[in-house]
C-alpha cells in the first residue's frame, strides 16, 4: 500500500516491545519491524527509512554494530536506541556514535511520540538542507561554465585580433610577410633537434608565428625603408618586441609566448635589445627563434641587403655564433643540416 506516513523501522529481538512501540506509532506513522539485524540490514535494502528505533542489545549484530551500518548507508536517517535501566552507559555511546535519543523500557507513549517527531523533524530539516545544498553546488557549476564560456570567449577575441594584427604587420611590411610563419616553421626543426617536449615546441613555434608582431607601432616608413637606418629610426625599430610582449600581455593563453617573444633580439653576448640578457639567462625559445629569424632573413632579400646563399648563410651562422647567437643552437642547425632542408623546403615562399 503505497502512503505518504514517514517510514520507521522497529528492531528488537523481543517481541512484547516490538509491537507495543508499533501500537503507539502505527497511526500516524508506518512502521515496519525486525526481529534481528539481519532482518532490519533487509529492510534496510529494500527501502530508505526516515527513522529507526533500534534495541542495544540484540543476540547476532548488536544494536551498536547496526547503528553503526545505517550511519555509514544513510547517514540522513535518524536512530533512536532502546535500552533498559542496565545499559544507559552503552546509549551514551550509542550517541556518540550518531543516534538521536535513546528510550527506556519500559517505554512512555508521550516520550516515544516526542523523540520519533524530534527524529522525523531533524531528518526532514537535514534533508532540506542537503537539498539547498545540491541545488547551490548546481547554480554554481552552471555559472561557473557560463564563466569559463564567457572567458573562452574573450579569449578567442583576442586571438583574433591578434591574427588581424598579424595580418596588419603583414600588410605593413612586405619583409614581414610570411617571414613569420617561415620562422615558426624552422624554430619547430631547431627545437626538435634540440630534444624539446611537444608542449615547448607549441608554445615556440606559436611565438614564432607572433615575433615581430609589434612591428605594427612602428612606422610603415622606417620598416619598408631600403638603406641603412639612422640611429633615430634604429631606435624605433627596436621597440617592437617590447611593442608586441605589450600587445600579447592581456591574452592568458599566451603567457609563455611573452618572454619568447620579448626577448627574441636579444644577443648571446649581451650585446643584444631590450634588456641586453646574456647568454642561458635569454630564454631557450627566444634563442631558438633568434637563430630562425637569421637564417630566414638572410636566404631571402631585404630592403637592406641581398640575398645569401646556403653556404654564405652557414659561414654566417658560424661567425656569429657565441656573440650574436647560442653557439650550442648553431652547432645543431649546422650538424643536422637544417640551413639547405629549410631553404628547401620554403626557397619558392615569400
Ligand atoms: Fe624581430
Amino acid at each position: 500500500m503505497i502512503t505518504n506516513k514517514s517510514k520507521i523501522l522497529v528492531v528488537d529481538d523481543e517481541l512484547g516491545p516490538r509491537e507495543s512501540l508499533r501500537m503507539i506509532l502505527k497511526d500516524e506513522y508506518e512502521v515496519i519491524t525486525a526481529a534481528n539485524g539481519s532482518q532490519a540490514l533487509g529492510h534496510l535494502e529494500d527501502s530508505e527509512f526516515a527513522l529507526i528505533i533500534l534495541d542495544i542489545r540484540m543476540p547476532g549484530i548488536s544494536g551498536i554494530e547496526l547503528l553503526q551500518k545505517v550511519k555509514e548507508k544513510a547517514p540522513s536517517t535518524e536512530v533512536v536506541m532502546i535500552t533498559a535501566y542496565a545499559s544507559v552507559d552503552t546509549a551514551t555511546k550509542a550517541l556518540r556514535l550518531g543516534a538521536l535519543d535513546y528510550l527506556i523500557k519500559p517505554f512512555d507513549q508521550a516520550a516515544v511520540r516526542d523523540v520519533v517527531a524530534k527524529g522525523i523533524s531533524r531528518r526532514d530539516e537535514s534533508r532540506s538542507i542537503k537539498k539547498r545544498l545540491s541545488d547551490l553546488q548546481l547554480a554554481n557549476k552552471s555559472l561557473e561554465a557560463q564563466v569559463e564560456e564567457s572567458y573562452n570567449n574573450i579569449q578567442k577575441h583576442y586571438e583574433e585580433t591578434i591574427n588581424s594584427l598579424v595580418a596588419a604587420v603583414d600588410a605593413k611590411d612586405s619583409y614581414t610577410k610570411g617571414h613569420q610563419e617561415r620562422v615558426a616553421e624552422l624554430v619547430y626543426m631547431i627545437g626538435e633537434a634540440m630534444d624539446m617536449d611537444e608542449e615547448d615546441l607549441v608554445v615556440l613555434k606559436k611565438a614564432a608565428t607572433l615575433h615581430d608582431i609589434g612591428k605594427i607601432g612602428v612606422d610603415e616608413s622606417v620598416l619598408r625603408k631600403p638603406d641603412n637606418l639612422c640611429r633615430e629610426e634604429y631606435d624605433m625599430v627596436k621597440k617592437h618586441p617590447v611593442i608586441g610582449a605589450e600587445i600579447l600581455s592581456p591574452v592568458k593563453f599566451l603567457e609563455e609566448v611573452i618572454p619568447l617573444v620579448l626577448h627574441h633580439h636579444e644577443y648571446y653576448d649581451g650585446s643584444g635589445y631590450p634588456l641586453g640578457l646574456k647568454g642561458e639567462k635569454i630564454p631557450l625559445g627566444a634563442r631558438i627563434i633568434a637563430v630562425a629569424d637569421a637564417v630566414d632573413a638572410m636566404l631571402r632579400e631585404r630592403p637592406y641587403a641581398p640575398r645569401k646563399t646556403v653556404l654564405e648563410t652557414c659561414e654566417e651562422l658560424r661567425r656569429v655564433s657565441g656573440t650574436q647567437l647560442d653557439p650550442k643552437l648553431i652547432e645543431a642547425v649546422l650538424d643536422r643540416n637544417l640551413v639547405p632542408i629549410y631553404e628547401e623546403l620554403t626557397k619558392d615562399r615569400v
